[in-house]
């Protein structure tokens, strides 16, 4: 039984509530007390809190399982809550996982070093997995079980189907009969579903995407965020229709669109099938920034058009450590997900990742997620500003070196200013 509790009985009336009338947190750091502290300096005695209430929902810690292998039946979830993940996501189901099949081998591993190594630490993972190939009946009654025993914790169901309506809105009443707290929806998966016009077919195309959001968000009772695709140019354009069509959150990334290598004794590509691949989905510690730079983009878009209202944002894509997270919540990530992290290093990861997130908010000082999230996103830019920047500071150094030269460098007009860039306080 969980005992990690902070939230009430998940009452069908009160997720409508926290869908369609909770008060709404904006992107921006609200308290931000230091960003300076360095290590061995300052930190404040009281435990960091890492609990976050999101669209309403209240997790322990933000730290969430990503939609894939972790999230894939009822005992992988047990377990993800008995270790103290602030929130799960199952594997995206569908309504006919008949449709669905798998091939074996599906992943590809990147090792450091170089092609073929097989020592280095494993930094890229490809995958041509598909959404969950399990009976659509055997999930919904693992998610229903789950949330009879677990009432307080936060399941979300991951959720894709083909371009139509009715299939869609079936789902979605199917999967919120179970209970579950929360729906995200899989717009960005790149390989397989795209050639059914599911996953990222949907996420690449703003008509289509901006059509099923609407039906959807007609539907749905519970908060629901969709799940986004890099494999486009601006993220935040999809971002954008999914919040402007009802969805409350958005997440990035999925997996992004890859060819894991080529054998070269064999000349195939990896992950071989019968001799033959198929470009897959990337994902852990290789993606982390490409990621950081996504969901910088959709923050950014977020701050400036839909400020003061409760519109979250999830980062996901190579978190392994405290501090990859932390990344992602200085960007404005409300929760942070984590995947092939699992898969590499078991549900036991969220400990590390709790106690390293909580060393870096003693080190700033700072008491609560909120104190630092989004507190990084004020320090981009254009690279035209950047270069403006810099060209002022050059000249201001310039300046001073002069002033400080020779005494025969001193006029009358500049008098004031030369003597203050001698002053050091
Ligand atoms: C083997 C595997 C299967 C995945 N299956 C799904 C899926 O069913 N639905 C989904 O939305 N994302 C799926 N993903 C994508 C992850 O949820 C995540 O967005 C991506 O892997 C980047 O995060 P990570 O680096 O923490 O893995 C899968 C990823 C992997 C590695």
């Amino acid at each position: 039984m969980a005992t990690l509790s902070l939230r009430g009985p998940a009452g069908r009336s009160s997720r409508l509530e926290a869908r369609r009338g909770a008060p709404r947190p904006d992107l921006g750091p609200r308290r931000v007390r230091m960003t300076t502290a360095s290590a061995g300096g300052d930190s404040s005695t009281a435990e960091p809190d890492l609990r976050v209430r999101v669209n309403g929902l209240e997790m322990p810690n933000p730290f969430v399982i990503g939609s894939g292998p972790p999230g894939t039946n009822y005992t992988v979830m047990k377990r993800a809550f008995d270790e103290g993940w602030g929130a799960v996501i199952a594997k995206t189901v569908s309504l006919d996982a008949a449709k669905v099949v798998n091939v074996t081998p599906r992943y590809a591993r990147l090792r450091a070093g170089s092609n073929g190594s097989v020592r280095g630490p494993i930094i890229g993972w490809e995958n041509i997995e598909l959404i969950s190939d399990r009976p659509l009946e055997t999930m919904l009654n693992e998610f229903k079980q789950l949330k009879k025993e677990y009432p307080d914790r936060i399941l979300i169901a991951s959720i894709m189907e083909e371009y139509n309506k009715g299939a869609w809105q079936e789902l979605i009443e199917r999967v919120e009969e179970t209970g579950v707290d929360a729906i995200e929806i899989n717009f960005s998966c790149p390989h397989g579903m795209p050639e059914r016009k599911m996953g990222a077919a949907v996420g690449q195309n703003c008509a289509l995407l901006e059509e099923t959001c609407g039906w959807i968000n007609e539907k749905a009772t519970v908060p629901v965020w969709a799940k986004m695709t890099p494999n486009i140019t601006d993220i935040s354009e999809p971002a954008r229709v999914a919040l402007k069509s009802g969805c409350e959150g958005v997440a990035a990334i999925n997996t992004i669109m890859s060819v894991m290598g080529i054998d070269l004794k064999t000349l195939r590509p990896e992950p071989c099938v019968e001799g033959y691949s198929t470009p897959g989905g990337y994902s852990a510690k290789a993606v982390h920034p490409i990621a950081l730079a996504k969901v910088m983009q959709i923050a950014k878009m977020m701050q400036s058009e839909f400020s003061n209202t409760d519109y979250s944002l999830s980062g996901i894509g190579g978190v392994e450590t405290g501090g990859d997270a932390a990344e992602f919540i200085l960007l404005g990530a409300n929760t942070v997900q984590v995947c092939t992290g699992v898969m590499m290093h078991g549900y036991g990861l969220v400990k590390k990742l709790c106690d390293e997130l909580k060393e870096f908010m003693r080190k700033h000082n700072f008491s609560s997620i909120e104190d630092f999230r989004g507190a990084s996103l004020q320090y981009f830019t254009t690279h035209t500003d950047l270069v403006n920047r810099q060209q002022e500071a050059i000249r201001q150094r310039k300046a001073v070196r002069k002033g400080l030269q020779s005494d025969k460098d001193w006029t009358g007009d500049g008098f004031v200013r030369e003597s203050e860039s001698m002053v050091s306080n």
